[in-house]
């Protein structure tokens, strides 16, 4: 399967900033050893959309609403993402569940919409210190999957991004025994739901680990945070 290596920056990167990024990024970007995918924040999607263009960088949105225009003040449109040239959507972040009350419900809804505008959902799934520690790993990943991919086209192309919350942000990343072993749950899951997506593994992805997770069984590629945010951080990753 084909590596996909993404990057998402979060709260992070002015459209300023967003171009700059892409003006030095476009100089290397050959080196990366799979299919190379941008979530900039919402107001900084139409920078990266200029600075991109005719590139080998595709981008999305980190977020959408589950319709595609009305009275829903301070969403985001995926319908506006495609017209900007975006081809992915990020969906159910554990920020976005955490912080922001998202539903697997909700999520679902997201998944749908995303496919049947001809986008790319990638759905991200992953469990607490507190669900790993009581062994409620492998049944919150079911879950996250069963319900989200509830309303999902088997026929149309999808992403899963597992990204374990205790990773995030926080320097810890899961060891490669605990990445192998969780991966190839998530793949059983998804073959036995009649599903084939890459599986990205997020979590303090860095330079120095890269090499040795993408390794691991059924890990198709990354989703990064803090490291996408540097040229060199990031394109290290994508080259292994
Ligand atoms: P970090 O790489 O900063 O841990 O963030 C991971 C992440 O949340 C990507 O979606």
């Amino acid at each position: 399967m084909k590596k996909i290596f993404a990057a998402n920056w979060k709260l992070f990167k002015s459209p300023t900033e967003t171009r700059n990024f892409f003006k030095s990024f476009k100089e290397v970007s050959a080196k990366a050893t799979g299919d190379l995918v941008f979530f900039p924040s919402a107001i900084s999607l139409e920078a990266a959309s200029e600075t991109v263009k005719g590139s080998n960088i595709a981008f999305g949105a980190q977020n959408c609403y589950v319709q595609v225009q009305g009275a829903f003040t301070g969403e985001n449109s995926a319908q506006i993402v495609k017209e900007l040239g975006g081809q992915y959507i990020l969906i159910g972040h554990s920020e976005r569940r955490q912080l922001f009350g998202e539903t697997d419900a909700l999520i679902a809804d997201k998944v749908a919409l995303t496919q049947s505008l001809g986008l790319i959902p990638m759905l991200c799934i992953g469990e607490t210190l507190q669900e790993r520690e009581a062994t409620h790993t492998f049944r919150v990943l079911e879950t996250q999957l069963l319900l989200g991919l509830a309303k999902a086209d088997k026929a149309k192309p999808i992403v899963i991004a597992y990204e374990p919350v205790w990773a995030i942000g926080t320097g810890k990343v899961a060891t490669p025994e605990q990445v192998a072993e969780t991966h190839t749950d998530v793949h059983n899951i998804l073959t036995k739901m009649g599903f084939t997506a890459p599986i990205l593994y997020g979590g303090s992805v860095k330079p120095d680990n890269a090499g040795t997770l993408i390794k691991q069984p059924h890990v198709s590629g990354f989703l990064v945070g803090g490291a996408s945010l540097e040229v060199d951080s990031f394109i290290k990753i994508a080259s292994v």
